[in-house]
């Protein structure tokens, strides 16, 4: 077998319909690069503006000062470019199609109906006192009041903070309390594979946590009419306030570095941090991005599998779709239910014709055998998706040959929470694809791989991933902590944003991500800090210590694999490893369940105390050849002791 990948030339009818071919995406990628001003403000063009901008781009990429603004002078408002800009040309259009959990579930929502609903929250947001700048917390189901939530925010200029519908109360309390929001949206349950998870249960437990009673209005959806607690003075049910409402409400003058939103994601250290999102710059990049990755055209039923909760729903199921005027898919429930058809079966029964989804959703029906597709056609599927961490080739070829039949191109798009949008990917009309490539940067993008003193390397090479300039979808800040902002992206290599991936370039120019290079895990596409499984574990009492690295995992990508050594006196038995499992899970949520537990009697560290997570990174992948040195350990025996009680091998 050579080690050259199969190139997937592209398909004569993308390059001939598609919004770029080869020599367009060359043209406009070069412009963007030697004319950033000249280029981006022809593609603001394409957002409506109560005020056009005059100053384009003014960013600076200091370790001591960086500051981000696009089209810092201009005007708009996110939402009114989603809806109202829609209501002429296309009032009657599906917005939202809605999938329910339960397949007999689904509807439709025009542009016009999801206009009057978002003005008609807008308006009972202000009644329960939401001001221009005040955060609001959402806590919902894949619903589509999810999505007018967000677009409701965005018209009274108040900022949005989406907390996945899968965290602990403690989690969403963390998040209130950071972001100050006076309101939480939320319904009474959602439903997910046929189960209930109780949301409204767990805002009330939030709640309690110290610093959230910050929190004085908790708007409920009614989703199943489960019973839940009622909190009166405090609760209100989102029916009662929204549906008298008036189906008009001005929408906000907003500067285009406005915040738009917040959304929490984990680092390698500390708690979540909540990146700011503004206005102009993230809605442009979101929509251009959207129209050009995914080839979107009039008329195209798109589907993004993501969960509202992350940024991949924010960017890809609700703003940039909306703010093309497409007709966006929207799912509440997941791939495996009522079987393992789900996916297939909903793409036929909409006629979708774009599906983004993650390598870990493919993985997981691709174990199920080639027969686990039997029950759909997906006849209408033109273009796929991915996102969220590396596919591997396999992947990628059996999401070709059975998901899309060997017709529909893959763009592989690699990006970030902090990144807002798309940064590497194909355009299907203009890039040949290689299995496991998210392939060339976009518009106005401008990768460089760094060796670990910050010298870029050029040419065919590996290194770390960093950013030479800035993009206009780039996170500005950290809600209340910009000094950890600098800290954490633009310390590291001077003048650079460093992403915190390794990457490979290959001869063609193509990037290959390699994955994480700090101590951040992606299970299943989740990103989670070791750090903070770590200080879950170490507040339980048996706890004396914990380390917790990733591990390759057939499905998942990567799973949780975690060391522990127990307190003095306390015995290791399986029942522990139970009630540690349950631990991580209440506290954090069901997404940093650990996959393995080894029982250490002694961590690997150096002398001064470092614990050395290289080595126990090797002893969970069963690699215990090439540990490397260990001759600066302090005790080198413990290491010998978790090599013969290893977990996985
Ligand atoms: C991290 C960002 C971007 C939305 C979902 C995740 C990994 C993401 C890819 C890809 C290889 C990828 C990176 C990145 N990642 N997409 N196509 N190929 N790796 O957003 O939670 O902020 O995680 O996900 O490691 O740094 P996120």
């Amino acid at each position: 077998m050579s080690d050259q990948p199969h190139v997937y030339p592209v398909p004569d009818d993308f390059a001939s319909k598609a919004w770029a071919d080869k020599a367009t995406y060359q043209a406009m990628y070069q412009r963007s690069l030697d004319d950033p001003e000249g280029f981006w403000a022809e593609q603001a063009e394409c957002l409506d503006w109560f005020k056009a901008p005059s100053k384009i781009k003014h960013t600076v990429f200091d370790t001591h000062d960086v500051d981000i603004r696009w089209f810092e002078d201009g005007c708009l408002n996110v939402s009114s470019n989603c809806l109202d800009r829609h209501l002429e040309t296309r009032g009657d259009q599906t917005a939202i199609i809605w999938e329910g959990d339960d397949p007999k579930d689904s509807k439709t929502l025009t542009y016009r109906q999801l206009h009057e609903r978002t003005c008609q929250l807008a308006n009972a947001l202000k009644d329960m006192g939401v001001k221009r700048g005040d955060t609001v917390t959402l806590y919902m189901p894949m619903i589509p009041e999810a999505a007018m939530a967000m677009l409701a925010c965005a018209r009274i200029g108040a900022v949005h903070s989406v907390v996945f519908g899968g965290f602990s109360p403690d989690a969403l309390a963390q998040r209130v309390k950071d972001a100050g929001s006076r309101v939480v949206i939320t319904a009474d349950e959602s439903v997910r594979g046929g189960k209930q998870v109780p949301l409204k249960d767990n805002v009330d437990a939030a709640l309690t946590r110290e610093g959230s009673d910050v929190c004085e209005k908790v708007l409920v959806v009614q989703r199943t009419g489960g019973e839940i607690d009622w909190h009166e003075g405090r609760d209100l049910w989102f029916h009662e306030q929204v549906d008298p409402q008036s189906t008009d409400c001005p929408a906000e003058e907003m500067g285009a570095e406005d915040p738009l939103f917040i959304l929490y994601t984990s680092g390698s250290t500390g708690a979540p941090k909540g990146l700011k999102h503004t206005t102009g710059g993230y809605l442009l990049h979101a929509a251009l991005t959207h129209r050009y990755v995914f080839d979107y055209h009039d008329g195209d039923i798109y589907w993004c599998t993501a969960d509202v909760g992350w940024v991949t729903g924010h960017s890809y199921i609700v703003y940039g779709p909306l703010a093309n005027g497409a007709t966006t898919l929207m799912f509440e429930g997941v791939p495996s239910y009522p079987t393992n058809g789900r996916m297939g079966e909903i793409v036929d029964k909409h006629q979708v014709n774009i599906l983004y989804t993650a390598p870990t959703a493919v993985r997981a029906l691709m174990a199920h055998g080639d027969d686990v597709m039997d029950s759909s056609s997906r006849d209408s599927l033109r273009l796929l998706g991915s996102v969220g961490e590396p596919i591997n080739p396999e992947a990628w070829e059996w999401f070709h040959r059975v998901i899309g039949k060997q017709r529909c191109p893959i763009v592989d798009t690699w990006w970030q929470t902090e990144t807002g949008g798309i940064m590497i990917a194909p355009l299907p009309g203009a890039t040949d694809l290689k299995p496991g490539s998210a392939t060339l940067p976009f518009f106005g993008v401008q990768p460089a791989l760094v060796d670990n003193e910050g010298n870029i390397l050029e040419g065919a090479t590996e290194g770390n991933l960093v950013m030479l300039d800035a993009w206009p979808g780039q996170a500005r800040s950290i809600w209340n902590n910009h000094e950890r902002f600098l800290q954490t992206y633009f310390s590291t290599y001077k003048g650079m944003y460093f992403t915190g991936d390794g990457c490979r370039r290959d001869e063609d120019g193509y990037y290959w991500i390699t994955g994480r290079v700090d101590d951040v895990l992606n299970v299943s596409g989740h990103r989670m800090g070791t750090a903070e499984i770590e200080s879950s574990l170490v507040a339980h009492e048996s706890v004396a210590e914990a380390a917790v690295v990733g591990f390759p995992h057939d499905i998942k990508g990567q799973g949780i694999y975690i060391y522990v050594t127990l307190a003095d006196d306390v015995e290791p038995s399986d029942e522990l490893k139970k009630e540690l499992t349950k631990w991580v899970r209440k506290d954090i949520g069901p997404i940093a369940s650990p996959d393995v537990i080894q029982w250490a009697p002694g961590l690997p560290k150096t002398r001064s105390g470092k614990i050395m997570r290289r080595i126990l990174r090797k002893i969970a992948a069963n690699e215990c050849d090439g540990l490397g040195d260990t001759s600066t350990l302090a005790d080198p025996s413990v290491v010998d002791d978790l090599i013969e009680h290893r977990a996985n091998r």
